[in-house]
């Protein structure tokens, strides 16, 4: 949607993928001083984001949402307060049936309500998930748009985030509704499960572009499930999917060289580029992929994948990613921060170990 926010995709940090239910405010506060401490925020990444069981398990006597009385015991609005005073953005998570899938309030019935209470608080993002939704029936297509409007109403710019895990198509009505819309179930700490996850956004570049975009779930860089070349990979990806960039580990813990590709400035240029459609995937065959995004500066960024067990080698030419012309003037290793010039054709016999990823952009 055009509300003025997610213009690019967003970055952001959030709670679900690591730390789940076990959230207090030190953690809140201890991970915004880490965004700043690590440089996470000076790369772009903006948003701290409370995923579930933030809430008390009632309301208020008047039906407003409160945040758990010990673990929460300073309130929201101090949380986003002090993001603000840090140069950060704060958002939260509800959901938009009766409960939330940990069994917390829901925000069905009490949509508007809930928007000005976020807004009030001085909120910036707002991811609605979508459990307890069944036993009134609700259609996604139209109660999304409902809180969407509520939220538009407090006038507050707010990232309207999407998850109803890609049940009900949203990719074909989530750009007029939302920011960002989920095009599947969870991602889990699993090589298999994030393959899956990126590949449900296969074919649906065309639905997603400024302040809108496909959403194949959080990243688990850092969470110690995955290889070095497989963080590698899943980054690389989810960039030139112009997915969003939402961070999912322990930034008290985190690993130098996952740090390192949550960092890679010259990736995230190719996540964040301005005005061009998303990437996609060009090729798929024999557990090859060969993605590309065409940028705004006529340069195409491409992601050669080998998403087979054993090592292969990959080629692509320029041809099939569209370059206009027959020699590159400069080839530039995203990954490896090299730069190579006046390549011919393409590139042959790239070879890629095990689940590894090679990224270029190349120029005109
Ligand atoms: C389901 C969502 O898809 C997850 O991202 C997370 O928000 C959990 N619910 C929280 O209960």
């Amino acid at each position: 949607i055009n509300n003025g926010v997610a213009v690019t995709p967003p970055m952001a940090f959030n709670t679900w993928n690591h730390f789940g239910c076990n959230i207090d405010e030190d953690l809140a506060i201890s991970t915004m001083n880490k965004m700043i401490s690590l440089g996470l925020s000076d790369v772009g990444y903006k948003y701290f984001n409370l995923d579930d069981c933030w809430m008390a398990k009632e309301r208020t006597t008047n039906g407003d949402l409160t945040s758990d009385p010990t673990r929460f015991s300073k309130g929201i609005k101090y949380l986003a307060d002090y993001a603000h005073t840090k140069g950060l953005k704060f958002g939260a998570y509800e959901c938009m049936g009766t409960k939330t899938c940990q069994g917390y309030p829901g925000s069905f019935n009490h949509y508007s309500q809930d928007a000005q209470t976020f807004a009030d608080w001085g909120l910036d993002y707002i991811k609605m998930d979508w459990c307890y939704t069944k036993q009134n029936n609700l259609d996604p297509r139209v109660v999304y748009p409902i809180f969407r409007d509520a939220l538009n109403k407090t006038g507050r710019e707010i990232v309207f985030s999407i998850c109803e895990w890609g049940v009900d198509n949203p990719y074909l009505w989530g750009k007029q509704t939302g920011n960002s819309w989920r095009t599947s179930g969870d991602i889990s700490c699993k090589w298999d499960r994030m393959q899956y996850c990126i590949e449900q956004v296969i074919g649906r570049s065309k639905y997603a572009g400024e302040g809108g975009w496909n959403d194949p779930d959080m990243l688990e860089i850092g969470n110690g499930c995955l290889t070095y070349n497989e963080e590698t990979s899943h980054f690389a990806l989810w960039a030139i999917a112009a997915a969003p960039l939402l961070i999912g580990c322990d930034l008290n813990s985190i690993p130098d060289s996952s740090l390192e590709i949550l960092k890679n400035t010259e990736i995230i240029a190719v996540n964040q580029d301005i005005g061009s459609v998303p990437g996609d995937c060009i090729y798929k065959k024999d557990e090859k992929q060969i993605w590309k995004r065409k940028l705004s500066d006529g340069s195409v960024a491409v992601v050669m994948w080998n998403t087979n067990i054993e090592s292969q080698d990959l080629e692509v030419t320029w041809e099939q990613i569209g370059l206009s012309c027959q020699t590159a003037t400069k080839v530039r290793d995203l990954v490896e921060h090299t730069t190579y010039n006046n390549v011919d054709n393409g590139w042959k016999e790239i070879s890629l170990d095990s689940h590894a990823v090679k990224m270029f952009r190349v120029y005109c």
